[in-house]
């Protein structure tokens, strides 16, 4: 747990000593769970993002995208249920006045338990070397067989307890696990509430109630109402998809472990409009296209595992997250949603308006049902930054911090480095710098000696340095070095374009 910590931490200070990520404004003590992207952040963000918009719209024929306005007609909001069902159950501690997420508590809870599962069997690893069969420790080990069934009992009640929404049975759920405020170890609890997550401002000049907006808490219900205008404009014949990129907001009661649990965030959706009763089948390809697409990406597969909702949402007939093994263990960075017709009938049902599909085929018109993927791409700008952040012990006992971020998605692709600050070189090195600038993000630099510039390209992830040497003026050749490997090769320049084009290109995703 404390190595974790730490590994969050030493994130969290790299992003911010190389330009990643900011605290908000941070020269008024930031605000809390507020995050800016500097210079390289917002590369990488948009790697991100463009990764994504490829897999989506070029790689799928049948899924266009939008943008659509973050204020949306409040009306939107209700239909969709979330004025009257996005809650968070919270609970207050009396002492420490600090304000905590019921099911959260539960759930660290759980996770203490299965902490201890994982170093029992460690221990036993250890002990029974290859001969160790873990299905059969898990079974008979009395130590496992009592954390497991204290899990088992908290996840059956708070299952029912959250399904029923039955909020005084969440409350002795947490007096009977003996939950402590983590912070002070006070066991003084308040009842638990609902709290809604959407937050209202007021509309120009309108006062009171018919004022009231809301920041969107999804950028699916902008999906939702355009369902038809895209449709019938674009001419989509089912199965279709509408992805887009974009802000969402909520009143998390608790933010924190840096960018994971924002207020302000930014989601990916795509909505898959299909048929009704083929919802399972698209619900399954999704689900396989999805890990996929992160898998590609050579984060590591073990970092990555389904897991089934306990309690679904309330418009949701089937869904899962992909969780990433993030420094704080494994925890949501997705999610795959069946979403039945429920957002369309209901934004029917509220706008008056029909919402749906003709299928000139069978000459019938119903509503679609709808299969959701929806990827937090802050979540997935941490799974990126702390997978591939490595401290490394090198062969001649130096040590170097390089980010091993996927190529295609690094914030500089090339570093272009004069051996020397004279002699012609950087002149040289700056014709370099026009031949690639177009196609590469990249960085000139010809100060220290060169060994410490490799370090600072290591350590904001340039795959690519390419160094420019007196030989260079003789003989047009360059030398590239690889980030990863830190292997080096002698290139013409002539075809130092296709070399880079080759390392850094996305394709190879796909
Ligand atoms: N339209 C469905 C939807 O919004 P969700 O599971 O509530 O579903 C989708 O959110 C994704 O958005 C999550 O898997 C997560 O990656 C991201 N997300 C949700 N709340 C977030 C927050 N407070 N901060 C950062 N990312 C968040």
């Amino acid at each position: 747990m404390a190595a974790q910590e730490d590994k969050l931490k030493a994130v969290i200070s790299h992003a911010k000593e190389y330009g990643f990520v900011f605290p908000s404004s941070e020269i008024y003590d930031g605000l809390s769970a507020a995050y800016d992207y500097g210079q390289l952040g917002v590369e990488l963000k948009n790697n991100i993002k463009n990764y994504w918009w490829t897999a989506m719209t070029r790689m799928h024929q049948n899924i266009v995208g939008i943008d659509a306005s973050i204020f949306m007609h409040p009306t939107t909001w209700k239909a969709s249920g979330h004025v009257d069902a996005f809650n968070d159950p919270l609970i207050d501690n009396k002492d420490s006045k600090k304000r905590y997420r019921a099911d959260v508590l539960l759930e660290d809870y759980m996770a203490k338990s299965e902490a201890k599962i994982t170093k029992e069997i460690e221990k036993a690893k250890n002990r029974f070397g290859d001969a160790f069969d873990e299905e059969q420790f898990r079974a008979t080990n009395p130590n496992v067989l009592r954390a497991q069934e204290k899990i088992d009992a908290v996840k059956t009640r708070m299952k029912v307890a959250l399904e029923e929404s039955d909020l005084e049975g969440l409350k002795q759920l947490i007096e009977d696990c003996e939950i402590a405020d983590p912070e002070t170890g006070s066991r003084n609890w308040t009842d638990v509430r609902q709290f809604n997550l959407m937050f209202k401002t007021e509309l120009g000049a309108v006062s009171g109630d018919a004022g009231i907006i809301y920041l969107r808490p999804e950028t699916a219900q902008g999906i939702f109402v355009n369902f038809l205008n895209v449709q019938k404009t674009g001419r989509m014949k089912l199965p279709f998809g509408i992805a887009q990129i974009g802000k969402a907001f909520r009143n998390e009661i608790i933010a924190r472990q840096f960018i994971f649990r924002m207020r302000e965030f930014e989601q990916m959706e795509m909505q898959y409009f299909v048929k009704p009763g083929t919802e399972m089948e698209w619900y399954n390809y999704w689900k396989n296209e999805r890990i996929k697409w992160h898998n590609a990406l050579g984060l590591g597969e073990g970092n990555y595992k389904f897991h089934d909702h306990l309690k679904l949402a309330h418009y949701a007939n089937a869904a899962c997250d992909i969780e990433f093994n993030f420094p704080m263990g494994f925890k949501e960075l997705e999610g795959i949603h069946s979403r039945t017709d429920f957002d369309l009938k209901k934004h029917e049902e509220f706008s008056g308006k029909k919402l749906r599909y003709f299928d000139p085929e069978t000459n019938e018109s119903f509503v679609p049902y709808v299969i959701e993927t929806s990827i937090g791409l802050d979540r997935m700008f941490l799974a990126v930054l702390s997978s591939s952040f490595v401290e490394e012990k090198l062969e001649d006992g130096s040590e170097r911090t390089v980010l091993r971020i996927p190529a295609a998605l690094a914030p500089v692709k090339v570093a272009v480095l004069p051996l020397v600050k004279k002699d012609g070189l950087p002149e040289k090195a700056k014709e370099i710098v026009d031949l690639l600038k177009l196609d590469f993000n990249l960085q000139y630099d010809d100060k220290d000696a060169i060994g410490r510039r490799y370090r600072r390209q290591d350590a904001i992830g340039t795959p690519i340095c390419v160094t420019v040497d007196n030989e260079t003026l003789e003989d047009n050749c360059v030398t590239i070095r690889h980030r990863d490997s830190m292997q080096q090769e002698r290139i013409p320049i002539a075809d130092l374009h296709e070399a880079v084009r080759k390392v850094v290109a996305l394709n190879k995703y796909f």
